[in-house]
């Protein structure tokens, strides 16, 4: 299968005063095939959304972006805002975390499913218009679609709400589908909801989909290949099914710090030390503060990528599983 997402060196940066800034994500590497399924996992603060919004340049003000992300050969960081309406959307479908707050509250369901598509489709035929809608609530699981689509969303579940910017994330047909913590502010048993009707969609619509998630085990319900970013690094891209699979101390450490619900688990570890500051431009490893097995080496210099297994690492001392 060919890439459809190829991203080289991908550096950002976030100005926050006249001489400080945030280095959110460091020379990402990454290249992602038509149809894969891929999670990107990692605690708060590490870059996880910095890497979503980069790929359709949809980067705040104060951002500055270096490197390469090319979406089917095309290079997205060269493109001017016109030419981004064409991969927002169309190209790729974006789910975030708050559908609360994606969705406008003054607008019906209708009325923003129904906006995407009269702009970007140019189809003004109000019973066209309808159809499209509401078969793309019944595609995301919507049982009464009629209510739903006539409803405003205060009126629905978290829930409801997320199916429904599910809806509006696919209504442009886009290759693929980016969801930023989709199920973070669901409670379990809706959680694990969403993530069943991901799996249906990216069979039936052929999707490469990017899960973003802090949450290692959900990654592990929906997606085969892990990539963990620590402190605007990926630190191990590859496949990840258990903790024997871990090749670098922070995926281990994440296996370890966050309970499975299904072993019942109720103790968990913490990961010693403190996450890193993101005003450093690491010359060393920046998991080494905070690494059980960190040597004098880890704690002077920038360790490369190397292939573990079927993984890639950025570890001096990669474990053996
Ligand atoms: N507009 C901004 N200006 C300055 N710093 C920012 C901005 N947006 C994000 N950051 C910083 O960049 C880093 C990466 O942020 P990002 O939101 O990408 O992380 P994340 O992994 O998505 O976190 P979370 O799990 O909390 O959503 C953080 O240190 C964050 O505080
Ligand atoms: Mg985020």
């Amino acid at each position: 299968m060919r890439n459809i997402i190829e991203i080289k060196d991908l550096c950002v940066n976030y100005k926050i005063s006249s001489n400080e800034k945030i280095y959110a994500l460091k020379n990402i590497n990454l290249n992602i095939k038509k149809g894969e399924t891929v999670a990107v996992v990692g605690e708060s603060g590490c870059g996880k959304s910095t890497l979503a919004v980069s790929m359709i340049k949809l980067l705040p003000e104060n951002a500055e972006i270096f490197g390469s992300i090319k979406i089917d050969n095309e290079e997205i960081l060269d493109k001017n805002n016109q030419q981004l309406l064409d991969i927002r959307g169309k190209k790729i479908g974006m789910i975030f975390q708050e559908p609360g707050a994606s969705l406008n509250p003054v607008f019906s369901i209708k009325e923003q499913i129904e906006e995407t598509i009269k702009i970007r489709e140019k189809i003004s035929n109000k019973d066209v218009l309808k159809n499209i809608g509401l078969n793309l609530l019944k595609e995301v699981g919507i049982k009464d679609e009629k209510r739903v689509y006539e409803s405003y969303p205060h009126q629905l579940s978290g829930g409801l709400q997320q199916r429904v910017m599910i809806a509006i994330a696919l209504s442009l047909s886009p290759e693929i589908l980016v969801a930023d913590e989709p199920t973070t502010s669901l409670d379990v048993t809706v959680q694990a909801q969403i993530i069943e009707l991901l799996k249906k969609l990216k069979i039936k619509r052929n999707l490469t989909t990017i899960l973003i998630t802090h949450d290692l085990h959900l990654a592990l319900e929906l997606c085969e290949r892990i990539v963990v970013i620590y402190a605007g690094e990926i630190v191990e891209d590859g496949f990840i099914r258990s903790a024997k699979d871990a090749h670098h101390p922070y995926t281990k450490a994440l296996f370890e710090i966050i309970p499975d619900i299904k072993k019942k688990i109720k103790k968990f570890k913490v990961i010693k030390g403190e996450f890193p500051d993101m005003k450093e431009n690491f010359k060393n490893c920046s998991f080494s503060g905070r690494c059980e097995f960190s040597k004098a080496k880890c704690r002077r210099y920038q360790p490369e990528v190397v292939r573990v297994g079927k993984n890639y690492v950025k570890c001096f001392y990669p474990l053996k599983g």
